[in-house]
């Protein structure tokens, strides 16, 4: 009787709760007293109704909890911490004391051994802790720098779930972490795939395989067992794959999972597609520019910037194309070179004193180059019909960008009368937004509304709600289907 008795009355409890929070839960003299003056007054007024109701559920509850608290599950004892204990003596579980007005998306987080995240960055833990402390932001372990950080988003959103039980550290709590996978809308994974590949994916000394490879096959392994994924066959965990490379070995058998993913370059669309994953943007390498320091038309000599690898695999030929049509125009700086080392620091110059810097697929149809152009103010003119934009159903890249399709810009002028036909009003138009985008673009801890870990939750949230939609229009017919097999035996 007790339970199925208790959870219809939890709202009302908790209302009566909310109204005596800070006197005590137990009926007062007081308001006994009240109520037997007020039923002297009006007999059956919907007053005394109320009270008698009130009185009895409290009465009831108080004889609960001494029925409960013999009771050993843990499910009963939760539920009565819930309904009796006042806020302060949950203070500990840090899940439960964040406001409840916020923590839109529940997060549960495996606590994989170190090895999977922060060990890859050379932190050593002490003791039995898992994680590494969060509180003060100038001893958070930190990612090493170049090119590597670029596909740094793992690191980004694993930290922001870690301080989401930090109070002390400031964020918006789009996202909380929650203790029991059972309360949680999604599982993230907490495996730094692109850090690993970067860090580990060559063989060195007497092994036979990678580390990079060791530990996806044993995440595979880990994941494949548990309950959390037999669940949903995965459906609601999210794995952070972005560099292409990332995850190599281990995708095909977790794409049921949502992945956060540069672009879909590299995966079949039955493993990564729109539907289920989320894009993200590549960390920018190039410094942001000030809004209020950013270089207007008649102060970006350049009309058109680029600056990368020339020969490159699958959609990249377009890069020898252009740069054939494009090396004798005179405002224009089509140069080859990688942005490592002293180069990041020149290709920001370059780009945050052009009006439009040039995105070319390479050898993916992604690369960071679109990220430091926005950060850089330089109107992003993308020649690559693959590519997949990050918060495109928030974000209309059309405000801020220029598309030309590969086709027609191989075409001899074209590119450069498209440019050159676009009027100071309309530049300045797409720079105005730009300086308003680029806080969108940006990866920090701890996060800021708005920024690039904010936005990946609200997209996950976005994914998560469209899963439930098909989760539910395949449920539509199940009964009736084993309603037609039991028919035909
Ligand atoms: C954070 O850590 C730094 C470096 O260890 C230290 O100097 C600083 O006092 C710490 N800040 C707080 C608020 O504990
Ligand atoms: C591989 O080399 C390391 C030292 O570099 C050594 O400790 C280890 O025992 C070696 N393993 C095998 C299987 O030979
Ligand atoms: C622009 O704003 C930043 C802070 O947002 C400030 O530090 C900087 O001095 C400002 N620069 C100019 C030229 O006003
Ligand atoms: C870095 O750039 C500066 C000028 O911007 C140049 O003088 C210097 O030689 C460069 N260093 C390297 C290592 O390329």
């Amino acid at each position: 009787m007790s339970k199925s008795h208790l959870i219809p009355g939890f709202n009302f409890s908790d209302r009566i709760r909310e109204t005596h929070a800070s006197k005590s839960l137990f009926p007062s003299a007081a308001l006994v007293h009240q109520v037997r003056k007020m039923s002297e007054k009006s007999m059956l007024s919907s007053k005394l109704l109320f009270y008698t109701i009130t009185l009895s559920t409290l009465l009831f509850i108080v004889s609960s909890l001494f029925f409960l608290q013999r009771n050993d599950s843990s499910f009963t004892s939760s539920l009565v911490r819930k309904l009796i204990l006042p806020r302060t003596d949950i203070k500990n579980d840090q899940t439960d004391a964040k406001p409840v007005s916020c923590g839109v998306l529940k997060v549960f987080m495996y606590d994989l051994p170190s090895e999977f995240h922060f060990g890859l960055l050379n932190w050593r833990k002490k003791g039995s802790e898992t994680w590494p402390s969060v509180r003060n932001v100038s001893t958070v372990p930190s990612y090493p720098g170049g090119l590597n950080r670029q596909h740094s988003v793992e690191y980004w959103l694993t930290l922001d779930l870690l301080a989401s039980e930090t109070p002390e550290v400031k964020r918006p709590c789009n996202a909380i972490r929650v203790k029991s996978s059972k309360e949680a809308d999604v599982v993230f994974v907490p495996f730094f795939s692109s850090l690993s590949y970067n860090r580990k994916s060559k063989i060195s000394g007497n092994e036979t395989v990678s580390v990079d490879r060791l530990l996806q096959e044993r995440l595979v392994e880990f994941l494949k067992s548990r309950d959390e994924w037999k669940r949903f066959d995965g459906r609601d965990h999210l794995i952070v794959a972005h560099h292409p490379n990332s995850l190599l070995y281990a995708r095909n058998s977790l794409g049921s999972a949502m992945f956060v993913l540069s672009d879909f370059g590299r995966y079949p669309s039955s493993v990564a597609n729109l539907e289920k994953d989320v894009i993200a943007p590549y960390v920018h390498v190039v410094k942001t520019v000030n809004s209020n320091e950013s270089a207007p038309f008649e102060k970006r000599p350049v009309l058109a910037y680029f600056q990368g690898a020339i020969y490159r695999k699958d959609g990249g030929t377009i890069r020898q194309e252009l740069y054939n049509l494009l090396k004798d125009e005179k405002d224009i700086h089509f140069a080859f070179g990688t942005v490592r080392g002293n180069g990041t620091k020149q290709t920001g110059k370059g780009m945050a004193s052009s009006k439009f810097c040039l995105n070319i697929a390479g050898d993916t149809p992604s690369s960071n180059r679109l990220f430091d152009s926005i950060v850089s103010h330089c109107v992003p003119v993308i020649i690559s019909d693959q590519i997949e934009l990050p918060f495109e159903d928030t974000l209309d890249y059309s405000g801020f960008s220029v598309f030309v399709h590969s086709s027609e810009a191989v075409k001899k002028g074209l590119l450069v009368n498209l440019l050159r036909g676009i009027t100071e009003d309309q530049w300045k138009k797409k720079w105005e937004r730009l300086k308003e985008v680029a806080r969108y673009f940006e990866y920090r801890f701890p996060s800021q509304p708005g920024d690039s870990v904010d936005m990946i939750w609200s997209m996950v949230s976005h994914k998560l709600s469209s899963l439930q939609f098909h989760v539910h229009r395949k449920n539509r017919y199940r009964r009736s289907e084993a309603f037609e097999r039991s028919l035909s035996t």
